[in-house]
């Protein structure tokens, strides 16, 4: 059974496609039932990722104009896409799809002494408007950007020009890269600690890095918001079996679709809620794998992970094992699991 909020669908036309960054379209979107998007929502679409299979993305609501007559969307095409986002960057502006209204499990709290952005890659999406909301209500903020080269960062000069010295930008291969454990010893030794908020998107290595250092320096874990839809792996995304021994199935998780998908797509029951590797509903066992567990979630601690015998079906995956661990060049992993 999966646990679902409210979804509202409706068509959205397109009304403007531009690049953002290397490999980053920019899509604008006029959704037919116009709604204001706040900061931190999301839209879901639907998407034909070819030979007739639809799959549902989500995607943050980058600026939302004229009462959300305008949504503008921003997709990273990922190397090992088959589906949504390169579905994505063939969009035309007069092309129209389904979306949902803007959906909200990202608010932005009011009343935080001082907040602190943290945007990854593609991540910044998450985090565009709410800046822009944080310098109109006069808080006092800071908005830090990393990324891997600055051609493909998105949004970059664009948020350089609005917030000016309010933003700090690291860049790896400017020499410039963010050192995490200085960032947090850093808000950890303001007098506003206590009532710093962190928000977060970005790879999951960024926002585990983080969330650990969080910790070591005490901070309130209330404090630190996540959005993790997006989050990249250790590993590029392959294809590989799902095991369910005690229902005697065997399932393919292509490399564009999530074990929990797959599952449903089967007609395997199976528990979920946040879809995002964040409330740990969708935990299932690992009773066997022949290759590496590719956790991307941010409820299972560090040390869980290392032990892996329990994984978030939304978003983590498998790999093959390296060859010299015993993995066989073309074998697809194979994972066992216990729903529970
Ligand atoms: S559904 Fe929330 S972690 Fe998977």
């Amino acid at each position: 059974m999966a646990v679902q909020t409210q979804t509202r669908w409706q068509r959205a036309r397109v009304i403007e496609v531009s690049d953002a960054a290397e490999g980053v379209r920019r899509i604008v979107l006029a959704p037919e039932r116009p709604e204001h998007a706040a900061p931190g929502t999301h839209v879901d679409v639907e998407l034909d990722v070819g030979n007739g299979v639809r799959r549902v993305r989500s995607y943050s609501v980058v600026r939302s104009a004229d009462g959300g007559r305008r949504l503008t969307l921003s997709v990273r095409l990922s190397p090992t896409s088959s589906g949504g986002s390169a579905a994505m960057h063939r969009l035309r502006a007069g092309d129209e799809l389904t979306v949902t209204a803007p959906l909200q499990n990202f608010p932005l709290a009011v009343g935080a002494t001082r907040y602190v952005l943290v945007a990854g890659g593609i991540g910044v999406t998450a985090l565009v408007a709410m800046a822009s909301a944080l310098r109109r209500r006069g808080a006092d903020y800071e908005l830090v950007l990393v990324g891997r080269s600055r051609a493909v960062m998105a949004y970059v000069d664009e948020l350089a020009a609005e917030h000016g010295d309010r933003v700090r930008i690291h860049v790896d291969d400017e020499g410039t890269p963010l050192v995490v454990d200085d960032l947090v010893a850093r808000i950890a030794r303001t007098p506003a600690a206590a009532g710093t908020e962190l928000y977060m998107c970005g790879p999951i290595g960024l926002m585990n890095a983080v969330s650990r250092s969080w910790t070591e320096h005490d901070l309130p874990a209330t404090n630190l918001r996540f959005e993790t839809f997006g989050s990249g792996g250790r590993h590029p995304a392959e294809e590989f079996l799902v095991r369910l021994p005690d229902l005697g199935r065997e399932i393919t998780v292509a490399p564009d679709t999530s074990i929990l998908d797959a599952l449903e797509a089967a007609g395997v029951e199976t528990l979920s809620d946040c879809r995002k590797g964040e409330c740990g509903l969708c935990l299932a066992k690992v009773v066997g794998s022949t290759g590496v567990v590719d956790h991307r979630d941010v409820f299972l601690s560090d040390s869980q992970k290392e032990r892996s015998d329990r994984l978030c079906l939304c978003v983590s995956r498998a790999v093959a094992a390296p060859a010299e661990a015993g993995g066989g060049p073309g074998a697809p992993a194979v994972l066992s699991l216990r729903l529970t």
